[in-house]
């Protein structure tokens, strides 16, 4: 049996991937994505999945070598017929903000105004265009990275003019209407086979762009949450979470966007705009780092389908069905037979697994 590959860059974010890897003694390899190599040339490699856990963050932990070659590689791995989880295509919607709000776009679904800019020239201009309070956004985020709020005009031309907005490491930023946040919270629906896994409310801290869901320390009751997937240091935060329902428009539009790019795990961020009461999708994440202690806040633990799915897409079990919590709360969803396990895996690698 080819051991699964996990092609990753953060080290404390995938222990609990590993744990469940671990109990059920599948055989797997760690490939770090800060310091990779291949051949172009190869026509195989030895695993029987890689799965793409690369971060777009990556560059905050000295690690901004990871970002393209990662998309190099997994389109080699496409283009070689290695089976892949979040593969090219959702990895270079995940790497470009922008690209994501042209993607909403095709789809007719909502997004915050914005204007995407390459130069510090352009931002007052784009602001201009735009109502107060404006975010501006680095084009490749995470976990809040490079995001800056500015009330009004003055205070963003005094940031210009101190030379103190940045555009991030590849000098393109979202200027982007800040929405006042209805009810205090975003929502974050994870995806999994792009159908909905589960949905959590998470109430930012104060002033804070962070947020990571498997940084959260609270929920909204107050009960204390085991970050099994940050170090052990890390800093408690004011984020709280709770689980949610989105409304079944909403989700579909989230499904909608994750079949649009093939994106076979992810979460996909929106938010209520108390202005207009409408929903807003801003957020597209194709590395999916579920929530903390998920079990005490969404009701099962999403490591298990998630690796159930990985094993189907390595030729080792029929396909994972994700309908919903509920199935997925049982653990034992019932696979679809594929007819073949080579026309399986052809067909999940065009992304219909
Ligand atoms: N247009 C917006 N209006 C209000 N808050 C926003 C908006 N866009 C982002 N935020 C806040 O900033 C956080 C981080 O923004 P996001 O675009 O998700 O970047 P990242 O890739 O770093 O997660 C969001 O989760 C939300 O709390
Ligand atoms: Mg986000």
């Amino acid at each position: 049996m080819k051991p699964i590959a996990i092609y990753h860059e953060h080290p404390d974010w995938f222990r609990p991937l590993f744990a469940e890897l671990d109990r059920r003694k599948l055989p797997y390899v760690r490939l770090d994505a800060s310091a990779h190599s291949y051949d172009p040339a190869e026509t195989e490699v030895p695993w029987s999945v890689v799965v793409n856990r690369a971060s777009p963050s990556a560059y905050l932990r000295g690690h901004a070598q990871s970002t393209f070659h990662t998309l190099n590689y997994f389109r080699h791995l496409e283009r070689i017929g290695v089976p892949v989880i979040n593969g090219s295509k959702p990895y270079e919607t995940e790497i470009s903000k922008a690209w994501q709000l042209d993607i909403l776009r095709s789809l007719g679904l909502p997004y915050p105004k914005t204007i995407v800019v390459n130069s510090t020239e352009r931002v007052l201009e784009a602001a201009s265009a735009l109502r107060y309070p404006v975010l501006v956004k680095a084009n490749i985020g995470g976990s809040g990275a490079g995001i800056v709020k500015y009330d009004d005009e003055a205070a963003l031309r005094a940031a210009l003019d101190a030379g103190r907005v940045a555009l991030g490491i590849v000098s393109v930023a979202l200027v982007q209407e800040a929405a006042p946040l209805r009810d205090g919270h975003i929502t974050r629906i994870e995806l999994l086979g792009g159908k909905f896994l589960y949905a959590i409310d998470v109430f930012p801290a104060e002033g804070s762009f962070d947020l990571c869901p498997a940084d959260i320390c609270q929920t909204t009751r107050g009960e204390s949450l085991a970050r099994a997937a940050c170090a052990i240091d890390a800093p408690k935060n004011g984020m709280t979470v709770q689980g949610a329902t989105p409304p079944a428009h909403i989700i579909a539009g989230a499904e909608r966007i994750a079949q649009a790019i093939g994106l076979d795990i992810g979460g996909i961020e929106y938010l209520v705009d108390d202005r207009d009461g409408q929903h807003y999708y801003y957020d597209v994440n194709a590395l999916s780092n579920f929530v903390a202690d998920a079990p005490r806040v969404i009701g099962f633990d999403p490591w298990q389908p998630f690796v159930d799915f990985i094993e189907a897409r390595a030729g080792l079990r029929p396909s994972p069905k994700p309908s919903g919590s509920g199935a997925s709360r049982s653990g034992t969803r019932p696979g679809r037979e594929p007819a073949s396990s080579g026309a399986y895996a052809a067909a999940l690698a065009r992304g219909e697994g």
